[in-house]
């Protein structure tokens, strides 16, 4: 495995390896739910190519970009083990040479539910991860659905700034309990961690009131109801929205609901998709 620590060295390795690149953003601590793309990469790709890089213009003032856990030694140790080829691991000088401000702006869809809550959030991820695309180059990138306004955001980038790349977006990895993986979770304490998993489970809750007949926005609140309900749990929405614009489902459309709260300190999102119901196939007789 290689490891890279300026765009130059990265580009040239590239060159030198050739073959199709698949593409792993990710901030370090490194945990199953990256690994899983790591393996899908490994079985669609010649090539496997992770960036480790906290990046601090997708932290807003008062979040935890200081104590964002950092484990570089462990990381390289995973990433080896699960076969990465090359590893790029830029500073912040690298990426954000002084003085230059040149952002991207992630508009509409990046102001809205989690951008409404950490504003600038997602411009901070759409600049770096276009800096990374240029870079890397990948014929695929692989993200994680649990970052489902993440992947929406991503999905407009490459369509908005014409780059090549196709996104592969993984199922969410969950505990055996339903908690989703997030590097945050080592932040819960043991009595937080189990009162996590009431994101889940409202989630759950707001799904089995669509589908017994609520429209989404009912059935939304009714999770919604369940989660303010918990102790220690304080929640910040739980919204159903159209999976590939985040706007409000339309009638007949999958849903998809949304949900974030704070456990404690620690601010953690989920998500659950419920498809609408298949058509059954038409029998009309020619
Ligand atoms: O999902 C993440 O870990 C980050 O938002 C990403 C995509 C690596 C950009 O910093």
């Amino acid at each position: 495995m290689k490891v890279c620590r300026s765009e130059v060295e990265l580009r040239q390795v590239l060159r030198d390896a050739g073959g199709p690149v698949g593409f792993v953003p990710t901030m370090g601590a490194l945990h199953e739910g990256h690994l899983s793309l790591v393996r899908r990469a490994r079985e669609e790709a010649d090539l496997v190519v992770m960036s480790i890089f906290v990046n601090p213009l997708q932290f807003g003032v008062g979040e935890d970009l200081a104590a964002y856990p950092r484990d570089e030694r462990r990381d390289l140790d995973l990433a080896e083990t699960e076969k990465v080829d090359i590893v790029f691991m830029p500073s912040v000088e690298e990426m954000y040479p002084p003085g230059n401000e040149m952002r991207v702006r992630a508009g509409a869809l990046g102001d809205i539910l989690e951008g409404a809550s950490r504003p600038g959030h997602f411009d901070g991820v759409a600049t770096v991860v276009a800096k990374l695309f240029n870079v890397v180059d990948p014929d695929l990138a692989f993200f994680g659905q649990k970052d489902a306004q993440q992947v929406a955001v991503i999905r407009r980038l490459i369509e908005g700034l014409s780059f090549r790349t196709r996104l592969i977006v993984c199922p969410t990895v969950r505990e055996p309990d339903g908690l989703a993986l997030s590097s945050r979770n080592v932040y819960l304490s043991p009595e937080e961690r189990t009162r996590a998993l009431a994101l889940w489970t409202s989630l759950q809750a707001a799904a089995e009131a669509l589908r017994s007949g609520d429209d989404p926005t009912a059935a939304a609140a009714k999770g919604l109801d369940f989660l303010a309900a918990q102790e220690g749990v304080l929640p910040d929405y739980l919204e159903p929205v159209n999976p590939a614009t985040f706007e409000r489902p339309q009638a007949g459309e999958d849903t998809l609901f949304v949900v974030a709260a704070k456990v404690g300190t620690t601010r953690l999102i989920d998500n659950l998709l419920v498809q609408r119901p298949q058509q059954p196939e038409s029998t009309e007789e020619i």
